[in-house]
């Protein structure tokens, strides 16, 4: 029986291609997607009524999330609770429910996602950077707490990626220009993303924990 993993954000962008990039790698794994329908960060009482029928995972990948631009005097309560809620909070309640069944079978690997601007930060990304900051606070602090039984936990923080989310933030005429910056003169393909987590995810990582792994071509290099 191969292992069981869960992906949020596999409907599309990057938790779609590692989805797919996991299902084509390895064959006898069980790869969980859940639509909004059966697993919506929003809401509380899906998050409980799916946690209660989820079997034991192996594997968790936090990769669903949004990024809502603003000025700081735009953030209204709504907003910041959205994103709160779906890119760290919500998150930290999948791994909360599925450590305890990772530490019964022996350990774990779970990848979060926070982004360059969790890393760095540019004007209007206030919420956003928030959160990703957060997700990383969150990945060092449960590193060390779950190391001990065995679960590896990493965060992943990528640059620009040709996702529906980057083609809402970047205007295509200002494209061109952020490429220029890039010293790999392009964005990244969500494929690209997804073979690093498979290698996060897989039992050949067995010592790197508690990292937030940059991939962005070297835009912040
Ligand atoms: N694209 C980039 O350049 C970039 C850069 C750095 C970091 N990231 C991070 O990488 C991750 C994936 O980004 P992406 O570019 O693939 O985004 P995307 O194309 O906009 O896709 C977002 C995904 O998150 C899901 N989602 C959003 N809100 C949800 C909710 N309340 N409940 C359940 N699912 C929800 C969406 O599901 P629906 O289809 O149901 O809406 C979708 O599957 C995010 O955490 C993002 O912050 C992206």
């Amino acid at each position: 029986m191969g292992r069981r993993i869960l992906v949020t954000g596999g409907s599309r962008g990057i938790g779609r291609a590692v989805a797919e990039d996991l299902r084509c790698r390895w064959s006898d794994c069980e790869v969980l997607t859940p639509p909004r329908s059966e697993l919506d960060l929003l809401d509380e009482v899906s998050i409980r009524s799916f946690l209660a029928e989820l079997e034991p995972v192996d594997g968790l990948v936090n990769a669903a999330g949004i990024n809502i631009l603003g000025k700081l005097n735009e953030l209204d309560d709504a907003t910041i609770e959205q994103m709160m809620t779906t890119n760290l909070i919500a998150p930290l309640k999948l791994i909360q429910a599925v450590a305890e069944g990772m530490k019964r079978r022996g350990g774990g690997r779970i990848v979060t996602f926070s982004s360059i601007w969790g890393v760095r930060s540019r004007e209007y990304r206030t919420l956003y950077s928030m959160t990703k900051f957060g997700v990383c606070g969150m990945t060092r602090a449960l590193a060390r707490e779950l190391g001990p039984a065995g679960i590896l936990i990493n965060c992943i923080a990528p640059g620009f990626v040709l996702t529906e989310m980057t083609r809402k933030n970047v205007p295509e005429e200002e494209r061109e220009k952020l490429c220029a910056e890039i010293p790999l003169r392009r964005m990244a393909e969500p494929e690209e993303i997804a073979r690093s987590v498979a290698f996060l995810l897989s039992l050949e990582n067995t010592y790197i924990t508690g990292q937030t792994i940059v991939i962005d071509g070297g835009f912040t290099a």
